[in-house]
């Protein structure tokens, strides 16, 4: 599934590029080698970077 049409961001890979970034979605994209354009995207792509961010978090705290 496409999470950003305009840039032709499959969700998979938006939250491969998410683990382990700590990064906000705006530098996601960036290790994407993307940027926004309609924006129209940005709140679904950010509820899945927060997501990977929280899933990563959890692995570490599950590790410790
Ligand atoms: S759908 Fe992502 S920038 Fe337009």
């Amino acid at each position: 599934m496409f999470i950003c049409v305009c840039n032709a961001i499959r969700e998979c890979e938006l939250r491969r590029a998410a683990q382990g970034s700590g990064a906000d979605v705006e530098a996601v994209y960036a290790r994407l080698g993307k940027r926004p354009q309609c924006r129209q995207c940005l709140d679904d792509a950010e509820a899945i970077v927060f997501e990977e961010r929280a899933l990563a978090c959890h692995g570490q705290l599950r590790a410790a």
